[in-house]
C-alpha cells in the first residue's frame, strides 16, 4: 500500500511538473496536453528543418535566442527524416490570417505550421516559452538538453493592432535599448511600435532638409528636478537624436520581428523644439519661449537676456507656442513628411493632434483672417483644417494618418484613425462615425502611471496595477457588433517625463506588458485572472532570466482603511498575494526603552483610535523581510470613521474607496502618486453629508484637496456649508466663516468665528468648472480632487 501511494504521489508530481511547465503568455486559443505526459528534448544535435521560403527571419530569431540564453545554436536544413527536429512548414490553416499557427510537439519532434512566415514567427515565440527557465542566479548553468513538454496548440491573435508606444523626446533612449524594447514586444506577440519622436522637450529624428531640428531642437539647456513643478532646474544640457541610418536599422530590426514602427511627428501642438530650431513656425517668431522663472535653466536665462527668443522646453506640460497654420509651416511639414515616409514603410503616420492650446491662434491676426477666409467656425475649426490639410498630403503619398482623439474636435479628417486616450469616449465616437480606432485610455493603459501604491520612485501619478490592465476590454460596451469592427486593437503608452533611463522604462512597462499582451492576443473567453496570476509567477522568472528590471509592485503588501462597526476610529487591513508569509506591524511613533516599539503579529484588521504613524512589514517564514515596509499616518479628527454620504458619485476613474475615503483619517502626502486617496470629480461638485452620531462641537473644517494644473486638477472655487440636527433640514452656518487656503492649495481651512454644536454637516465643494484659458486643456472640464474632510 505504501509503495502504491508513493508511486501515485510520484505520478502526480510529474503531472504537476508538466502542467506547471506550460505557462504561455499570452494564453493560446487552444492548448491540449496528452494524457500521459512526456517531453521532447532540444539539444545541440537537434536540426531545424525549414520546409519553405521566407522563414529565415523567424529561424534566426530562435537561434539567436538559443545562443544568447542557452549558449548553442541549431543547424538549419531543408529536409530531414530524423525525429530530432524542429520542423517549420506552410499549410493553409482553417483561419487564413497571416499570424495564425499550429504547433505539435510529440515523439516526432516539434512541428510548427502556419499560412505565412509571420505565423511561424509567433509559433517560435510560443516555443520559446516552452523552454525551461534556468534560475537566473545560476550563472554558469548551460543545459545541454532542453526538455519541452508534448503539447498541441492552435493559436491566432484576437486583435490585428497590438501596440506599445515609447516617448523618446522627454527622455532620449539609446538605439540598443530601442532594439531591446522591440525584442520585448516580439516576445509578447505584440506587433506595433509607436515611436513618439518629437516633442516640446526635444526633436529626435534627423531631417536632412532641416538640420537645425536636431542641432538645435535635439537639445535642451536643462530639465526640471523632480515631479512637476519641481524643485528647480538641473542645468545640464540634455538631448540626442537618431540619424536616418539608425532609423533605417531600427525599422529593419523591427520588421525582422514582424513589428511595424509607426513614427509620430507631433502637430500642431507640442512643437516647441521645432519652433526653437525654426522660429518662423510660430505665429509669433519674436516672442520669447515661456518657461517659468523657477523652472528655467541658467543657460537659457542668460541666452534670453542676450536676445535669444525661442527655447527647447525644460519643463513638462502643454505650451501655447504652437505651429502657425501658415504656408511656411505647411511646406516645412510636407518636407518633413516626405523624409519620414521614405524611412518608415508603415501604412500609418501618427500626426499627434493632442493638447494644442488655441491662445496663439486667437491672438494672431493671420489666423483670424484664415478662419474668415476658409469659413471656419473658430480655432477648433482651424485645428481641424490643419489636420485635414496634412491628412490630404499624407493620403496623396498613399499613407494614412493616426491622431489622438482631439482630432475629432471641429470635424474628423475623412480617412483618419483615432487613438482614444482621454478615456474611451473618443474611440466610441470615432467608431460610430465609421472610423478605425485604437484604444489607449489613460486608465488603465498609460504605463507612466504607477503600478505600486507604495510608490518608490517619482511617477506622473495615477494607479494602473497589472490586474487593472488585465481586466481591460478594448471593445467598449457602447459599441454594437458592426461598430466594434472599427476597433483595431489597443496600445499602452509610455511617456517618459519621469523615466530618465532604460531601466526605469523597464520598471514601468513590466510586468504590465504581459497583461496587455493577453488582452490583445488571447480570445476574450480565455482570459482568467487567477490562471494568469499562476503563469505570471513563471513570467517573473523569465524576466529575471532576460535581466529585465521589472516592478515588484504586484507583491506589495496591500493596506486598506475601513470603517468600524460602531463608527469609532478606523480599521487598518493588511493583505498579501503571497502565501506562507508573516505580516508584522507596529506603531512607528511609540518608543519603548530601547527606542522603538516591538512589532506585533498581524492577525486581523487593527483598530486605530489615535493620531499616529503605523509601519507594516512582510516577512518570509525564516523572518527575512520581503519588499519595502509600508507606512500609514493616521490623522484622526472628529470626522474620522463617521458615516458619510455623497450626493453624486466620484468619477469611475478616481473612485477611491467611495465616500469613506473622505473620512478615513489618511491624508495624502504624495499628490497623485497615491491617487486612491482622492475622489476625483470631472466638472462636478463634491457634496458630502457627515453624520457624527451625536451633537458635536465644530470650530473648523479643513478640506484637503489638490491643485495640479498640468493634470487638469484645480482647487475648488467655493465651499457651501450647512448644518442639521435631523439630517433632513439643513441650515446655513449663522456664524462668520473665514476661508483660507494653504500656499500649495492642498488645503482649505474654514474657521468659524463661533463654534456650533450639531449632529450633521453638509459641505458642497464647488468645482472650478472649466479650465481657464492659457492652461493645459483650456475649455475642458476641470477636475476636482478631494482627499479628506477634517473636522476639529
Ligand atoms: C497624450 O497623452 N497627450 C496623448
Amino acid at each position: 500500500m505504501r509503495k502504491l501511494l508513493a508511486s501515485f504521489v510520484f505520478i502526480c508530481f510529474m503531472a504537476e511538473c508538466l502542467a506547471q511547465s506550460i505557462t504561455i503568455i499570452p494564453q493560446p486559443k487552444s492548448l491540449r496536453q496528452p494524457k500521459i505526459a512526456a517531453n521532447f528534448s532540444i539539444s545541440p544535435a537537434t536540426l531545424i528543418v525549414m520546409e519553405g521560403n521566407s522563414m529565415e527571419k523567424a529561424v534566426r530569431f530562435f537561434n539567436d535566442y538559443l545562443q544568447q540564453f542557452y549558449h548553442f545554436k541549431l543547424k538549419v536544413v531543408e529536409k530531414s527524416s530524423s525525429a530530432n527536429v524542429i520542423r517549420f512548414r506552410y499549410i493553409l490553416l482553417e483561419n487564413e490570417t497571416a499570424s495564425a499557427y499550429n504547433m505539435e510537439i510529440d515523439g516526432k519532434g516539434v512541428y510548427i505550421i502556419g499560412n505565412k512566415d509571420e505565423g511561424i514567427f509567433y509559433g517560435i515565440q510560443t516555443l520559446i516559452q516552452l523552454l525551461p527557465v534556468p534560475d537566473a542566479r545560476l550563472k554558469k548553468m548551460r543545459p545541454a538538453k532542453l526538455a519541452i513538454p508534448y503539447v498541441s496548440i492552435e493559436d491566432e491573435p484576437r486583435f490585428a493592432y497590438r501596440g506599445m508606444h515609447l516617448d523618446v523626446a522627454r527622455h532620449f533612449m539609446p538605439v540598443d535599448f530601442i532594439k531591446k524594447y522591440i525584442n520585448y514586444l516580439a516576445l509578447h506577440k505584440l506587433n506595433t511600435f509607436h515611436w513618439h519622436l518629437t516633442e516640446d522637450q526635444g526633436w529626435r529624428i534627423e531631417i536632412k532638409k532641416y538640420p537645425k531640428l536636431t542641432e538645435v531642437g535635439g537639445w535642451r539647456n536643462g530639465t526640471i528636478i523632480g515631479r512637476y513643478p519641481g524643485t528647480g532646474n538641473d542645468n545640464k544640457k540634455y538631448g540626442g537624436f537618431y540619424t536616418q541610418q539608425q532609423i533605417k536599422e531600427i525599422v529593419k530590426y523591427a520588421a525582422d520581428r514582424y513589428i511595424t514602427v509607426i513614427p509620430e511627428i507631433e502637430l500642431p501642438g507640442h512643437s516647441s523644439a521645432a519652433i526653437a530650431a525654426y522660429p518662423q513656425l510660430s505665429c509669433f517668431p519674436d516672442e520669447k519661449t515661456v518657461i517659468p522663472a523657477n523652472m528655467i535653466s541658467e543657460t537659457s536665462t542668460l541666452r534670453q537676456a542676450q536676445g535669444d527668443k525661442k527655447l527647447v522646453q525644460e519643463t513638462w506640460g502643454v505650451f501655447e507656442d504652437v505651429f502657425c497654420p501658415s504656408d511656411y509651416t505647411f511646406n516645412f511639414l510636407q518636407d518633413v513628411i516626405d523624409e519620414i515616409i521614405a524611412l518608415f514603410p508603415s501604412q500609418y503616420i501618427h500626426i499627434g493632434g493632442d493638447e494644442c492650446p488655441k491662445e496663439a491662434w486667437k491672438r494672431s491676426a493671420f489666423c483670424q483672417q484664415l478662419i474668415k477666409e476658409k469659413g471656419l467656425k473658430d480655432e477648433h475649426g482651424l485645428q481641424s483644417y490643419f489636420i485635414q490639410r496634412i491628412e490630404k498630403y499624407i493620403n496623396s503619398k498613399g499613407k494614412k494618418i493616426i491622431g489622438w482623439d482631439e482630432i475629432l474636435e471641429g470635424g474628423l479628417a475623412p480617412n483618419a484613425t483615432v487613438m482614444s486616450w482621454r478615456g474611451e469616449q473618443g474611440g466610441i465616437d470615432a467608431a460610430k462615425q465609421k472610423h478605425d480606432v485604437i484604444m489607449t485610455p489613460g486608465n488603465p493603459v498609460y504605463f507612466d502611471h504607477t503600478q505600486s501604491e507604495n510608490e518608490d520612485s517619482v511617477t506622473i501619478g495615477g494607479y494602473n496595477p497589472i490586474e487593472k490592465v488585465y481586466a481591460y476590454e478594448p471593445i467598449p460596451k457602447e459599441l454594437n457588433v458592426e461598430e466594434a469592427k472599427y476597433v483595431l486593437g489597443a496600445q499602452a503608452n509610455v511617456w517618459t517625463e519621469y523615466m530618465e533611463y532604460p531601466s526605469k522604462v523597464e520598471y514601468m512597462v513590466f510586468p504590465r506588458m504581459a497583461a496587455l499582451s493577453e488582452v490583445l492576443w488571447s480570445p476574450k473567453k480565455k482570459r482568467n485572472w487567477s490562471d494568469f496570476e499562476k503563469r505570471l509567477q513563471v513570467q517573473f522568472k523569465r524576466y529575471d532570466f532576460w535581466k529585465i528590471n521589472y516592478s515588484k509592485g504586484y507583491f506589495d503588501l496591500k493596506a486598506s482603511v475601513l470603517p468600524t462597526y460602531d463608527y469609532n476610529g478606523v480599521l487598518w487591513r493588511l493583505e498579501s498575494k503571497i502565501s506562507n508569509i508573516i505580516i508584522q506591524y507596529r506603531d512607528a511613533n511609540d518608543s519603548d526603552d530601547i527606542g522603538v516599539s516591538d512589532y506585533l503579529y498581524y492577525e486581523k484588521p487593527v483598530v486605530i483610535k489615535k493620531k499616529t504613524k503605523y509601519e507594516a512589514v512582510l516577512l518570509n517564514q525564516v523572518g527575512k523581510k520581503l519588499g519595502n515596509p509600508i507606512f500609514e499616518f493616521f490623522s484622526l479628527n472628529k470626522a474620522t470613521g463617521k458615516k458619510i454620504v455623497l450626493t453624486n458619485e466620484a468619477s469611475k476613474n478616481y473612485p477611491g474607496d467611495g465616500a469613506f475615503t473622505l473620512v478615513n483619517g489618511v491624508q495624502n502626502e504624495k499628490g497623485l502618486a497615491r491617487s486612491k486617496e482622492f475622489l476625483g470629480f470631472s466638472g462636478t461638485n463634491c457634496e458630502a453629508i457627515i453624520d457624527f452620531g451625536t451633537a458635536t462641537s465644530i470650530n473648523e473644517i479643513i478640506v484637503h484637496t489638490l491643485e495640479q494644473p498640468g493634470s487638469w486638477i484645480y482647487f475648488p472655487s467655493a465651499f457651501d456649508i450647512s448644518r442639521s440636527d435631523d439630517g433632513i433640514n439643513f441650515i446655513p452656518f449663522n456664524t462668520a466663516v473665514n476661508i483660507s487656503s494653504s500656499s500649495d492649495k492642498s488645503r482649505a481651512t474654514i474657521k468659524l468665528a463661533t463654534g456650533v454644536n450639531n449632529r450633521y454637516i453638509k459641505i458642497n465643494i464647488i468645482n472650478l468648472g472649466s479650465i481657464p484659458a492659457g492652461n493645459a486643456g483650456a475649455g475642458n472640464k476641470a477636475w476636482l480632487f478631494v482627499d479628506e474632510i477634517e473636522v476639529n
